[in-house]
């Protein structure tokens, strides 16, 4: 991919491209962002709003971002540039630049938090509990740090030293592996005491629950889990063949997403139940489920060393590998956002722009690993505001500034039935007016909420 995207290349195949998109996509977003947010609004009742918002504005974003990438060929600022004169249009994607460089460096934390655990399991398993007990400690800072480097490391790697066949072809055989070590936990869980108690919780709609930060959150999960609102997957999109059909690729995308979140969700909120039963608290004084950025790390480690012996070390292994693999493709895709900026606009070589920008985003890294409470504050910032706010300038630029109907035109390439289709009004109507629409309402709501 990298040596190919240098030369402004194409992806090799048509599965190559949905399993890259689907790479950026599926990460921590999907297994730890998830299920903190259904913890922390109310279970159920927050599922079935993030299925509207994935759908109903996630969705025609993901194709509208594919439809830019793939008709300028450019990373997000030169796209936007491109399609349009005047101050605004480079804006857009200067926000999702700056959006990217700042979600990247909490990521990295979290990433480093799911390597690092790798090495608790195996610690623990040696009988190492000193050892165990540092290395998943997740306010030790200079070991945050260490990992957040080797991290980075790993990503500036993948993104100087070329992607192509080493991360399509991983992320082909990682993704079946990833879902089926989650389906053996969630089978495991479901045979744990307390476990139906979470799985009511997780399926059942309690609809008292209900306020306008549920709508807040799921939208910001939404485009956080999706890549949207930054341009990762408008750059994806710049290598896209022209006999690509970018409505149902980003179908494809957008339902493997959703799955393998519902799928986390199914293992993390019954063993938060199943933990309750072995007497933690999890439930607070306000009836909510406790949950913050650490839930998945306070949770799933004790569901390992509970099933013992190997069989923990070998799931708890697993699972943390294929969880920092994910992380891994994502990072990748995040940290592509501004190196393709760097080197497109600014006309610095791909080794020195990936060189320069990790080290840039690695300095807020260090920061953050030394404070891993502004993990949320980061999220809440640039997951829930940043990338929605990014979305709907994309939505309104696409609708007013380039016209829905041009792209329209490059949609139909590889889509030559999108005119005879109920896509194509569909997918206007909701572009031009029911995602800005939507994104503006939450937005502002939840500002006056926090004003008034
Ligand atoms: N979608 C990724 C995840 O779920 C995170 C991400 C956000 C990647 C924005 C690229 C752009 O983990």
């Amino acid at each position: 991919m990298s040596e190919k995207k240098a030369d402004r290349g194409k992806w090799n195949s048509k599965l190559g491209f949905v399993l890259a998109a689907a790479g950026s996509a599926v990460g921590l977003g999907n297994i730890w962002g998830f299920p903190t947010q259904v913890a922390d609004n109310g279970g159920a009742t927050f599922i079935l709003i993030y299925v509207i918002c994935c759908l109903c504005v996630g969705l025609p974003v993901m194709i509208a971002e594919f439809a830019i990438g793939r008709h300028t060929r450019r990373n997000p600022v030169g796209a936007f540039k491109k399609l349009g004169s005047g101050w605004f249009p480079p804006l857009i994607g200067l926000w999702g630049v700056m959006c990217g460089v700042m979600i990247l460096s909490f990521y990295l934390v979290i990433a480093g938090w799911t390597v690092s655990f790798i090495f608790e399991e195996i610690f623990y398993y040696l009988g190492w509990h000193g050892a165990s007990a540092w290395v998943s400690d997740l306010g030790n800072g200079p070991k945050n740090a260490f990992f957040s480097i080797l991290f980075m490391a790993a990503t500036i790697g993948i993104i100087t030293g070329g992607v192509s066949n080493g991360i399509e072809r991983a992320t082909k055989t990682m993704m079946p592996v990833l879902i089926f070590v989650l389906i053996i936990m969630i089978v495991y869980v479901f045979t744990l005491e307390g476990s139906m108690d979470g799985l009511r919780m997780y399926l059942l709609p309690d609809l008292s629950g209900l306020n306008t930060d549920v709508f807040f959150s799921a939208l910001g999960q939404a485009f956080f889990s999706l890549s949207l609102g930054m341009g990762a997957l408008l750059t994806y999109g710049s290598y896209l063949r022209k006999n690509q059909n970018i409505v149902e690729s980003a179908t494809y995308v957008t339902i493997a997403d959703m799955s393998i979140a519902f799928l986390a969700g199914l293992l993390i909120i019954p063993a938060m139940f199943v933990a309750q039963n072995a007497g933690i608290t999890i439930i607070g004084e306000d009836g909510r489920l406790f949950s913050s950025a650490t839930l998945v790390f306070d949770v799933l480690p004790g569901l390992f060393k509970s099933m013992g012996g190997a069989f923990g070390l070998i799931f708890g292994t697993s699972f943390f590998l294929l969880l920092s693999m994910a992380a891994l493709t994502s990072t990748i895709s995040l940290l592509e956002v501004p190196v393709s900026y760097v080197i497109d606009e600014h006309k610095i070589a791909r080794k020195k722009a990936a060189l320069l920008v990790g080290g840039l985003v690695l300095l807020v890294s260090l920061l953050i690993s030394f404070m891993p409470s502004m993990i949320d504050v980061f999220a809440t910032i640039f997951n829930n505001i940043g990338l929605p706010l990014g979305g709907l300038m994309l939505c309104l630029f696409l609708a007013w500034f380039w016209k829905a109907e041009h792209a329209i035109t490059e949609i139909e390439q590889g889509y030559e039935g999108i005119h005879q289709s109920m896509v194509k009004p569909v997918w206007i109507l909701f572009v031009k007016y029911i995602c800005p629409l939507l994104i503006a309402l939450v937005l502002v709501t939840t500002l006056y909420n926090l004003i008034f």
